[in-house]
């Protein structure tokens, strides 16, 4: 047994600590041995990070248990593909879900620490643009805490989303260095390290059996090295993994280009191949044309494939009959699509199987996780990249596109238009690759991810490929883990309903119900208040230190923070505010409640018209927050640099949560869910997760406004009204608009905001900003008068809490792995 360890002669008991002092030597330790620090001039940083390598010596020892369970029971495992994991920060999460949370702070303030300094000490790892990437860091929460033999896979960027800075009102980017100080939780390992190929030439051949194969050579080679991030279920010792790849270059420096003489081309030529884990790519409608995009998402691909592949054969050689039977992969979104001929070509090329069999194989194996309804927004590739990146995948995907054409000309003779609109290739001057038709094609199940979406996808986006394959869409509700947006987010509101109804609700969601006893009761509703205030007194400091502006606790905090488009309408939210402006300076003896309405989000950097929307927010707070005839009634405040920590500090503390995208727009929204989770109510439209929250919370507890999806569709082909005679015929908004165009926000410069005005008042807006707005107008008017009524708002608050047990990510999650993944929950 040379080179292992033998069980008999080495202590392999895990870090188990047994007390505070046990978690206090083992801090001590980490700050000499492995940092070489002087415990009497350790600080923060110091503390920080030998906390964190503790928190993980504690997980190795489950880490190591949970996959040998794998193994041993020879469980079907899951693979969930993401190129997006916005997890944040790990420290607190941590220490609740090994439930050792109060031992550590007593153990750190015994070293002389404030667990709130060390916690602000970690970077968030950003490695996600918005709801996509954090609902796969929640769903790797909730795989863990079930128990499902799972992995998450994706990329390790040196850079994450960008860093955001307000300069004179405008957005600036700058980069994300994470990594900058490197980060305790991950272990850079050295095995398994695969090689990933890109470009070279097909060469065909006949094997031993006549049968006609091909080789794929001449490529550039990059190497992809595994980092491994422990993920721990909540207090049931199961730890599952996220494998994030790294780019390397496959050579140190590549010796071809010595040889020639070429040291600047050697070494361009490894920078090259590293750049492909360097960068997340924020979302660009512009993607198409980015060669370096779709080489990540293969990079990441290939290289999974290759581990799965690795573990499969340690117990199955090269028998592929069980495959579906031992692996599910679930695509998150169509990022990781290029999977699906990736894993062909390996049956086929590397393994040996014919067609038939490795299609079915593949079919078996892969569900696909649509993400939005918005046609634009889905992915293509030109199949002239394809051909060169990636020349036999393109081959692949001609294969199995005509195989399913042939079915679909089975089914509909003669039917040419189908045939087209149904294509995996969209024809045209440039030819292009349709990912979503290619991830639908390829998958046994496809899910939208909310009822709505699902329906919409169904009858509209997909009509065709629902008819052709009846059964393959499914839906599957987003959800929010409890453990990180309730017990970490917002400690005083758990501790209060715990001590009411105990703390099943942690993994349990659905006995928050319990708290419908408390609504009426006054001394709970006073405690609810409280903590409500406490968490706003919270944000106003946060408000106060990052953006100058003094905000007043007792006012209602109207909150809207999600990224910055144009259909989740921050504009329609910035109408309202200059028509409440105007009000107030109207009618100053009207009983307006005071707002503090909070923004925050990122826009894409080349979304210009985004970024002037966050130029129009600050802008309105610059006039509105001088105003002395406002005085503290009315405060708009732009956040900067929204992250998972920053809505760690929002949620809890907002009063009402604006989710206000047009009808048929967002597929689901997870904010929606933080926000009600923390007792905050809605005012939304009939979109996404917003409609089963409403079934949920009741209508009383909600405040909705707008068109549905059905009536936005077709205001869209009729317009049954133009903006501009909104305009004319409603003089608060003739005024807002005017207040605009007149420059009241822009040092009178009436150009300034031009584009903004001009989509507004367009017939053509596709977000129909103007025909929801006198809605939203007189919806805020209800939400004014409610809010009036402080006993009543408490009571809606407790019972939007009460009800948000649908909308855990654990509800999801068992969805998926009953219904899609079929495997075990808690097995
Ligand atoms: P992997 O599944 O090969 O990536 O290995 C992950 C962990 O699973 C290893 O560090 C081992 O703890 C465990 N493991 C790997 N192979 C086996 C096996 O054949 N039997 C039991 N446990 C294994």
């Amino acid at each position: 047994m040379a080179g292992k360890v033998r069980k008999t002669n080495v202590c392999t008991e895990p870090f188990c600590p047994t007390s505070i002092d046990d978690l206090k030597k083992n801090i001590l330790h980490h700050v000499m041995s492995f940092q070489g620090r002087d415990p009497e001039r350790a600080g923060n940083s110091d503390i920080y990070k030998a906390l964190a390598y503790t928190m993980r010596d504690i997980m190795t020892g489950k880490w190591i248990e949970t996959q040998k369970t794998y193994y041993e029971k020879e469980k079907k495992r899951v693979y969930y593909l993401s190129l997006e994991f916005l997890i944040g920060r790990s420290l607190s999460n941590a220490m609740i879900n090994l439930g050792i949370y109060n031992e550590v702070k007593i153990a750190v303030e015994e070293l002389g620490f404030d667990l709130n300094d060390l916690a602000e000490e970690e970077e968030d790892a950003a490695l996600g643009n918005g709801g996509l990437g954090r609902l796969a860091a929640c769903f790797m929460d909730s795989i863990a805490t079930l128990k499902i033999p799972a992995y998450g896979y994706g990329i390790r960027y040196e850079y994450g989303l960008f860093y955001q800075q307000l300069i004179d009102g405008y957005q600036i980017e700058s980069p994300d260095n994470w990594l900058r100080h490197g980060t305790p939780w991950e272990f850079d390992r050295k095995l398994p390290v695969f090689s990933v190929q890109f470009y070279g030439r097909l060469s065909s051949y006949q094997d031993e059996n006549g049968s006609f194969r091909v080789r794929w050579v001449d490529t550039e080679d990059v190497m992809a090295i595994p980092c491994d991030i422990m993920i721990p279920g909540y207090k049931n010792d199961h730890v599952v993994n996220m494998r994030l790849w790294t780019a390397r270059a496959s050579r140190e420096l590549d010796l071809n280009f010595f040889s020639r003489g070429d040291y600047i081309g050697a070494v361009q030529s490894k920078v090259s191949s590293e750049t492909i884990s360097k960068v997340l790519y924020p979302p660009d409608h512009n993607l198409a044309g980015q060669e370096l995009r779709l080489k990540q998402q293969y990079f990441f691909v290939a290289a999974t494939f290759q581990d799965i592949m690795r573990r499969y054969k340690k117990k199955e050689n090269s028998n592929f009959d069980k495959f579906s039977n031992r692996v599910a992969v679930q695509l998150n979104d169509t990022h990781p699509a290029i999977a699906i001929p990736e894993l062909m070509r390996l049956l086929l090329d590397v393994e040996g199987l014919n067609w038939e069999k490795a299609w079915n194989i593949c079919t078996h194996t892969f569900a696909y996780t649509n993400h939005t309804l918005m046609p634009e927004a889905l992915e293509k590739w030109t199949v002239e990249m394809m051909g060169k990146v990636l020349p036999r995948h393109l081959e692949i995907i001609f294969e199995i596109n005509k195989h399913f054409l042939d079915l679909v000309k089975m089914q509909y003779p003669g039917d040419v238009n189908r045939l087209r609109a149904m294509s995996i290739i969209e024809e045209g001057d440039v030819k292009k690759i349709r990912m979503a038709h290619l991830a639908i094609v390829g998958s046994h199940s496809v899910n939208g991810v909310a009822e709505l979406h699902t329906k919409l996808l169904k009858n509209n986006l997909f009509k065709s490929f629902h008819e052709f394959y009846p059964g393959k869409f499914n839906s599957k509700t987003n959800g929010i883990t409890p453990r990180r947006w309730l017990k970490l987010a917002n400690p005083a509101l758990s501790t209060l309903i715990s001590d009411h109804i105990g703390s099943d609700w942690v993994t349990d969601l659905d006995k928050l119900r319990d708290l419908e006893n408390f609504a009426d009761d006054t001394e709970f509703c006073k405690q609810w208040q409280e903590v409500k205030l406490g968490n706003k007194k919270r944000l106003a400091s946060l408000i106060e230190k990052e953006c100058g502006i003094v905000v007043n606790p007792h006012a209602m905090f109207d909150v809207q923070v999600k990224r910055i488009h144009e259909y989740k309408r921050q504009l329609l939210n910035c109408l309202h505010v200059i028509a409440l402006y105007h009000r107030m300076l109207r009618h100053p003896e009207e009983n307006l409640v005071p707002r503090c309405i909070i923004f925050a989000g990122k826009a894409a950097p080349t979304y210009w018209k985004a970024k002037l929307i966050v130029k129009l927010i600050t802008s309105i707070g610059e006039v509105v927050n001088k105003d002395p005839r406002i005085g503290e009634k009315l405060r708009v405040v732009f956040l900067p640099n929204y992250n998972v920590s920053q809505a760690e500090v929002i949620m809890p503390a907002a009063d009402l949560s604006e989710q206000i995208s047009t009808a048929g727009t967002e597929a689901s929204g997870t904010g929606n869910m933080k926000f009600s989770l923390n007792g905050a109510l809605t005012i939304g439209t009939l979109d996404g997760a917003n409609i089963e929250i409403l079934e949920e919370v009741g209508e009383e507890n909600i405040f909705i406004f707008g068109m549905t999806a059905a009536e936005a569709e077709y205001e869209r082909l009729n317009v049954s009204r133009s903006p501009r005679s909104i305009c004319d015929e409603n003089s608060v908004i003739g005024a807002v608009m005017d207040s605009i165009q007149n420059g009241s926000f822009s040092r009178g410069d009436g150009e300034f905001f031009r584009p903004l005005v001009d989509s507004l008042l367009s017939e053509h807006d596709p977000y129909l900003l103007m025909l929801d707005l006198e809605s939203y107008l007189e919806c805020q008017g209800r939400v004014n008068d409610a809010f009036l009524d402080h006993q009543q708002w408490t009571r809606k608050s407790i019972l939007n809490v009460a009800r948000m047990g649908k909308f855990s990510s654990d509800r999801t999650i068992r969805q998926y792995a009953e219904e899609i993944w079929r495997v075990p929950v808690n097995g």
